[in-house]
């Protein structure tokens, strides 16, 4: 079994116990209990309601003590896997585990009342937005959260826009349902060492700048959108050197260091001699892996079929480029130009049949 599967084993089996996690007390509670757990988006102090989500529903509640999110779990979540099964519990977990860390990461929401049994969870309403676009500020106070999240062992793996809010000071994160735990000095992410294409700034290109910079695209062209990427890659190489850094001297294994900073010398190579080649490596890495993950969960949109456009033309445009800068990876390392965009057609036919009404 994998680390990850062996987690899932336990979350689950966790779940069929009919165990409680409670954080917090009722006293915290910003209106009665009985009246949280029976509200919904016509409460008259309920001002906004997401109820699109695939995991929840959430609602921004206002109070004379100010605004709260109250989080609802939908009695069984609309990722159709094992870990989107058990999100709300794996969320439940994560802000136990931050609410008795000693000092809190900065940017990581309050939980003021949690409980797993009731499938409810109560935080603080953070003002702001979330980030459509990025700019130098955004982007660097992003990559100092994941530093920091990544040094404390908390790996998340859903690093895309709708789980993030700036408050026009900093980012912050609220939605902890796939950020599990590690150790940062052995392993590479929440899989051991078993999974080494998946990392802090990947997961953020996979799931939130890849979509950014295929809007770029599009509405500004190819150079607007490659500048985009050498700020990130920028900001992306200067974080890595830091956390590099941060886990040497706090002994971490060479593998671990190596690994890192494998990243770190392509990033300052590429920057220096040919930003574009790197573009199309990675991005072919992440619209190949979130569209993966869209399949896997059954939870296609719009911006997949995008997604896959982009994929095809790749093939189309760039096969010998992507196979020269080794950037096929997984079922798709060693297939001819043909099986891949056979293949891809396939995907992209499969992703049109699961669309799902979210976004
Ligand atoms: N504490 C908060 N402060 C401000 N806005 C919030 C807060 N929590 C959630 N939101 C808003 O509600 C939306 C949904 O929240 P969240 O991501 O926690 O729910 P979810 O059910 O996990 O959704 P999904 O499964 O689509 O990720 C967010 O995109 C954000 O707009
Ligand atoms: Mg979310």
């Amino acid at each position: 079994m994998t680390r990850d599967e062996i987690r899932q084993a336990a979350q689950l089996e966790f779940a069929a116990s009919g165990k409680e996690i409670r954080i917090g007390s009722e006293a915290d509670l910003p209106l009665p209990l009985a009246e949280l757990l029976v509200l919904d988006a016509t409460h008259p102090q309920v001002l906004e309601a997401h109820q699109g989500g695939l995991t929840g529903f959430v609602y921004r509640l206002r109070t004379e003590t100010g605004d709260w999110n109250i989080k609802k779990a939908r009695s069984s979540s609309l990722v159709q896997n094992p870990d989107g099964q058990t999100s709300f519990l794996n969320e439940v977990q994560r802000r136990s585990e931050f609410e008795a860390a000693a000092d809190r990461p900065a940017g990581i929401v309050r939980t003021r009342y949690a409980s797993f049994q009731q499938r409810l969870i109560v935080s603080d309403w953070i003002d702001g937005q979330i980030p459509k676009f990025w700019d130098e500020r955004r982007l660097s106070s992003l990559f100092d959260l994941l530093v920091d999240l990544h040094l404390r062992g908390f790996f998340e793996w859903d690093v895309s826009s709708g789980n993030l809010i700036d408050d026009g000071n900093r980012l912050w994160m609220f939605d902890f349902g796939y950020m599990y735990r590690f150790d940062p000095k052995v392993d590479f992410n929440s899989n051991g060492q078993a999974a080494a294409l998946f990392h802090p700034a990947e997961r953020f290109e996979t799931r939130s700048y890849f979509a950014a910079l295929l809007e770029i695209e599009s509405r500004e062209g190819q150079d607007a959108a490659l500048r985009a990427f050498v700020l990130e890659k920028e900001i992306a190489l200067a974080a890595y050197q830091r956390l590099i850094a941060e886990l040497r001297k706090q002994g971490a294994e060479a593998s671990v260091i190596n690994w890192l900073g494998g990243f770190a010398r392509r990033w300052q190579q590429a920057l220096s001699a040919d930003p574009a080649a790197l573009y199309l490596a990675e991005g072919w890495r992440s619209h190949r892996l979130d569209l993966d993950d869209d399949l896997r969960g059954q939870t296609c949109t719009r911006r997949t079929l995008a997604r896959t456009d982009w994929l095809i033309e790749a093939v189309s445009k760039h096969y010998d480029a992507l196979v020269s800068l080794d950037a096929l990876f997984w079922h798709d390392a060693g297939l001819t130009r043909d099986a891949l965009r056979q293949q891809l057609v396939i995907d992209r036919r499969n992703a049109e049949g699961w669309q799902v009404a979210v976004q």
